[in-house]
């Protein structure tokens, strides 16, 4: 089949672009207003963006209503928000976080998750969650699109801080992943989590190019002074 987003229809029961980028890592982003009210909201639309200094992104949809999402309202007046890994333990809670609620009503309650408080920023990191990283916000690329929600704002922030549970660390000092089982969207209502791994190196001996890509910044000044 082919079509043209917005120009063509394309023919299906239900639009298939979201179920064409799977599985995306879910941005479970803890922000604080400039009262100081906690939220919480699931963010499929998320990634790293570079790893030497860390950033991360995510991507904001505007709400039913047509408005800026809480998380990007907060992160723009306080300058601060934290990613929590989202797992499949962690699901429903994180289904739940996403439901829309009034401005100020605070998502952590509401799921019914434990917080805890983070080093170098206000927004609260999630109990339970094993990994986290504290994140000063950098700037938004606003995409202007269809109303009510078609236009995007992307957040990014520079990660300052990265706490990672001792418990989900294996004997060879690298993330157990299969213990962690991170949660991923798909497309439609649709869900999966990492249940297994295969490895593969890039040929050729290029310990630099290898360092980038296992996002060692070490490993990549070593190879580029050799
Ligand atoms: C797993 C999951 C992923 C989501 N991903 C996105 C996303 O990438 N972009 C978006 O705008 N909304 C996404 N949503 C919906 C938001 O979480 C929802 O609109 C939420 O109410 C926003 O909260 P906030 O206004 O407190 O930021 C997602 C929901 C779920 C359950």
């Amino acid at each position: 089949m082919y079509y043209e987003p917005g120009v063509t229809p394309h023919g299906l029961p239900h639009d298939p672009f979201k179920s064409c980028v799977v599985p995306r890592p879910i941005g479970w982003i803890s922000t604080v207003d400039s009262h100081g009210r906690h939220n919480l909201a699931p963010y499929s639309q998320f990634q790293n963006v570079t790893f030497n200094p860390p950033i991360v992104m995510f991507s904001a949809n505007q709400n039913t209503g047509g408005q800026r999402k809480d998380s990007v309202r907060n992160a723009e007046e306080t300058g601060e928000f934290v990613w929590n890994m989202a797992t499949y333990a962690l699901r429903d809670a994180v289904n739940k976080s996403a439901e829309e609620l009034p401005h100020g009503v605070d998502e952590f309650e509401h799921a019914g998750l434990v917080k805890l408080p983070s080093r170098k920023v206000k927004p609260m990191r999630v109990a339970g969650s094993p990994i986290q990283f504290e994140c000063v916000y950098l700037n938004t690329l606003r995409f202007p699109g269809v109303p009510p929600m078609g236009t995007a704002d992307v957040v990014f922030g520079r990660v300052v801080a990265i706490h990672i549970d001792d418990e989900v660390i294996d004997g060879q000092g690298m993330l157990d992943i299969l213990k962690i089982q991170p949660l991923a969207r798909m497309g439609y209502f649709d869900y999966t989590f990492v249940d297994n791994k295969f490895e593969m190196v890039i040929g050729g001996n290029n310990s630099a190019l290898l360092a980038g890509l296992e996002g060692s910044p070490d490993k990549a000044k070593a190879a580029a002074q050799r």
